[in-house]
């Protein structure tokens, strides 16, 4: 007998286990399956994001940092640290206890919003009059039927061609997370996100790190004001990014990892090292789902099509997050979630894709919502642009992280604020400020005119408001 629901959610990553959480607020009978599993085999809800992406890196982010501080900055405090160490186990041990606490929180949020959890692989069987029947398959088998299934399986790292990840010298995101010792040498394929968050990881902790990147421009989707920075910024911190190399052959042996490749002047280079993390990007999880049962479209990625509200061409089948369409952040898999909940709900869900944060967090960090200048160009907008330097920042001359500035672009006319770009400390917490003043339509001149705690990092953000007008007060 099939168990029938009013929706069923495939995978309770961000996308997933919110989409089931709002539903289930919204007065339906959910069910949820997902089938990643934890090192005893039981459930752990949270996908990617949880088990080994952001919450996982970031634990380990601030790990390290605290290690670089310690080694390098506490003497300017007049604190004396000396044969500080490093206990990778004791390190890894953490992440895995902070991971577990946010798999437990939400089988906690399950039984509180009352949706059923189902701990498995979930696949299309059929369709019929009484919806779609979803087969689960795991320790146990189960099925299950609604009228509407939201498709939220996520992605998984892409591999470079003939190069198989085995987790023990070839890394994907996962075992970048959990290397048993700080590797002598280390190289990084691709300068994105994961490159330069894992690369800082373990260049803090000692390794020699390598980056080699594709492409000739250095973070290409950032502000080039705010690249141009951080590129100083981590050559000075001794990471070794090298940009416009073309990846050749990659011997993998038990010694290490040989990589052959061809660097921007030509040139034929090898790098020999302990470990490799591959980074060049992220494919959307679809096999394993038989679309093909019901007829679900993917595009040439593999990724679920949808429409601007994530609907896809079947009734009543919904895709969200990374297995869709747009950047693969948790924050825009969990606004995708709630709005499809809500429109399934007679509601009207909303997603602004065009405020979606980033945030990469190295140190320092960098975070931007909204257009960049290029951007700016590009589209043919007349714009004001106004700067302020954390150097002139009297509460980050206290915690002794001067590096980095707020920028903010406004329209010519207007003065509506079109983008705001900062690398510096705690980017993460004040991107949100901005995010805030964008989708109240706010001017420059509306930030500039707020009252700011001082001493605060925020005030830099008023400070650049100003310096659109060119008026700023402490530069
Ligand atoms: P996922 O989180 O991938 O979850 C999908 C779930 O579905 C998984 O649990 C999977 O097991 C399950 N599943 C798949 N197929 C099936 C099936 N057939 N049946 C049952 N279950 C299935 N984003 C940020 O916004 N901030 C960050 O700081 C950040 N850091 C990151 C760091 C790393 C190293 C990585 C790799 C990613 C990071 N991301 C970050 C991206 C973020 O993790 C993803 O955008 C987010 O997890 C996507 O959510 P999702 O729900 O779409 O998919
Ligand atoms: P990415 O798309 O950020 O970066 C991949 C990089 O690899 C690009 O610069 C690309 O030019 C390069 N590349 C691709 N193929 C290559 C090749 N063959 N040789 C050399 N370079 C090559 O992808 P990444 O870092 O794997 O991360 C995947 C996604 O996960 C991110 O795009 C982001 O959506 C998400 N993420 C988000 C984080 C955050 O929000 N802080 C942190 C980590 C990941």
């Amino acid at each position: 007998m099939s168990k029938t629901f009013d929706v069923i959610v495939i995978g309770a990553g961000p996308g997933g286990y919110i989409a089931a959480i709002r539903a289930a607020q919204l007065g339906m009978n959910v069910a949820c399956i997902d089938e990643w599993q934890n090192a005893s085999g039981g459930p752990a809800p949270g996908g990617t994001c949880t088990n080994v992406g952001c919450i996982p890196s970031k634990a380990l982010l601030q790990s390290s940092e605290h290690f670089e501080q310690a080694n390098h900055h506490f003497a300017e405090h007049g604190i004396s640290a000396t044969n500080v160490k490093m206990d990778v186990a004791k390190m890894l041990a953490r992440k895995d206890t902070v991971v577990k606490q946010n798999n437990d929180g939400i089988l906690y949020l399950f039984k509180k919003n009352k949706v059923t959890f189902f701990h498995g692989r979930g696949s299309f069987a059929s369709k019929s009059e009484a919806g779609y029947e979803i087969k689960v398959s795991g320790k146990a088998q189960e099925s299950l039927t609604a009228k509407q299934i939201i498709v939220a399986t996520g992605s998984s790292a892409r591999a470079l061609s003939g190069v198989a990840f085995d987790e023990v010298n070839v890394l994907s995101n996962d075992g970048a997370l959990r290397i048993g010792a700080v590797p002598k040498k280390l190289a990084l394929i691709g300068s994105g996100v994961i490159g330069l968050e894992m690369g800082s990881v373990w260049r803090r902790l000692g390794a020699e790190v390598t980056i080699l990147e594709g492409l000739p421009t250095f973070l290409g989707a950032v502000d080039e004001q705010i690249a141009k920075e951080a590129k100083k910024i981590f050559d000075k911190q001794g990471l070794n990014i090298q940009l416009g190399v073309k990846v050749g052959d990659i011997k993998n042996s038990k010694k290490g990892v040989s990589v052959s490749y061809t660097n921007a002047k030509g040139e034929a280079q090898t790098l020999d090292v302990d470990k490799l993390i591959v980074s060049i990007g992220r494919v959307p999880n679809t096999t394993g789902l038989n679309v093909e049962a019901v007829g679900l479209q993917l595009d040439e990625r593999g990724a679920i099509v949808v429409d601007a509200d994530c609907k896809t061409a079947l009734p009543g089948v919904w895709a969200v997050g990374d297995v869709v369409r747009g950047p693969m952040l948790a924050h825009k898999a969990e606004e995708e979630g709630v709005a499809v909940a809500e429109r399934i709900a007679g509601q009207h869900g909303h997603v602004d894709f065009n405020l979606v944060p980033w945030v990469i967090y190295t140190s320092p960090e960098i975070a931007w919502v909204g257009r960049t200048e290029q951007q700016l160009k590009a589209d043919g907008v007349a714009y004001k642009s106004g700067t302020f330097p954390f150097l002139a920042n009297g509460r980050a001359r206290a915690l002794g992280d001067t590096t980095g500035m707020v920028k903010m672009l406004a329209d010519a006319k207007t003065d509506e604020i079109l983008g705001v770009h900062i690398i510096g400390p705690q980017a993460s917490e004040l991107i949100s400020e901005a995010t805030v003043a964008m989708a109240f339509k706010a001017s420059a001149e509306d930030i500039a005119r707020i009252c700011h705690a001082h001493p605060s990092l925020s005030e830099s953000t008023k400070e650049a408001a100003l310096a659109v007008d060119k008026r700023t007060l402490n530069f």
